[in-house]
């Protein structure tokens, strides 16, 4: 079963996606500063993906960021915080470019993408100099989301393009071209610190490090801490780096003590935490983003929380 976007919004949500009062949207409107908004049979003022997008833009500007999810640990939520995470700024209006960098390719059949054969995805992105970002891009069946969809065969991408001019920095260069396009481009990482985890890196300026609370290493965050570094001191790129802990069980007492910790080392970096959520599991297989599949669950809550925080704390210095 797939649930589809609300088709429409109502001045209420666009307003609040704008950050503004209904009130000041219906002045604007009388103004001028806003095209008149069509109304539904009951008079009321409705808002397609794109009527919405352009109100919010107008109030705050395009903001065209680059977020990395990235762990070279396996199973922390990486894919599901891509997934959540996209679809609730997409639902503040935002446009939002998906990409999958894992062979696993779970990100792309969350988002309900099969792909044929003769179809391209991010694999030919990093291996063909000559194809273009615009070519393998998908839209969804959510408007204002799309994605660079992956396959098994990008296992194989590392050694096809080790030998390539600027390997560290092919997806960064291919992205550049369609930098207006969209207001946030998330890149769901492989659980590996591999030359396609770097690529990632290298094309962002910030980073979510999803951390389960339970599987919590230290040497893990200090080995990609030092990648980051590396990329500084080589390379000339600054990534900053937020840690979201996931899966967080707050009515135990480990739960809640694993979180003091994450909190303690990695100080004022550390974002509100993602709690256990049997519907963050179920989402994907319906296709669709938590907020929009089940939008009183506690999952969707903590990832609207995440997507407002994001919006709110644009990235300035590097760490
Ligand atoms: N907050 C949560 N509550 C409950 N289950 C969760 C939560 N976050 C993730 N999961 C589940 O944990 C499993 C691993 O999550 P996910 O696939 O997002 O991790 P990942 O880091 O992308 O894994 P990989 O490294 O294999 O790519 C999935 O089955 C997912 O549904
Ligand atoms: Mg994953």
């Amino acid at each position: 079963m797939i649930r589809k976007i609300k088709p429409h919004f109502t001045i209420g949500e666009v307003a609040r996606m704008a950050g503004i009062e209904s009130r000041a949207l219906r002045d604007w409107e009388a103004d001028g500063r806003v095209p008149a908004a069509r109304r539904d049979e009951s008079n009321h003022r409705i808002y397609d993906f794109d009527e919405a997008r352009r109100i919010v833009h107008q109030m705050q500007g395009p903001q065209n960021r680059r977020i990395a999810v990235v762990n070279q640990k396996g199973g922390v939520g990486k894919t599901t915080t891509a997934f959540n995470l996209a679809g609730a700024l997409v639902a503040r209006g935002r446009r939002v470019l998906a990409i999958d960098l894992d062979p696993q390719a779970n990100l792309t059949a969350s988002l309900g993408l099969e792909l044929t054969d003769d179809e391209s995805s991010v694999e030919e992105l990093f291996v063909d100099e000559k194809m273009d970002a615009q070519s393998v891009i998908q839209a969804t069946l959510f408007p204002g989301l799309s994605c660079i969809p992956a396959r098994p065969r990008l296992a194989g991408v590392e050694i096809k393009i080790f030998d390539a001019f600027l390997r560290e920095t092919i997806l960064d260069r291919k992205l550049e071209p369609i930098h207006d396009q969209f207001d946030f481009i998330v890149i769901d990482c492989p659980p590996n610190l591999s030359l396609v985890t770097v690529n990632a890196l290298v094309a962002c300026r910030e980073a979510i490090v999803p951390i389960e609370a339970q599987s919590y290493s230290i040497k893990a965050i200090s080995d990609l801490t030092n990648t980051v570094a590396l990329i500084r001191s080589r390379l000339d790129r600054g990534v900053t780096l937020r840690f979201l802990p996931t899966k967080i069980d707050g009515r135990l007492k480990v739960g809640r003590e694993i979180l003091t910790a994450i909190e303690s080392g990695l100080k004022d970096r550390v974002l509100a935490p993602i709690r256990t959520d049997a519907n963050l599991v179920r989402a994907p297989m319906m296709r669709t983003p938590v907020g929009f599949a089940f939008p009183n669950s506690k999952g969707a809550k903590d990832y609207a929380r995440l997507a407002q925080v994001i919006l709110e704390t644009p990235v300035e210095e590097t760490v």
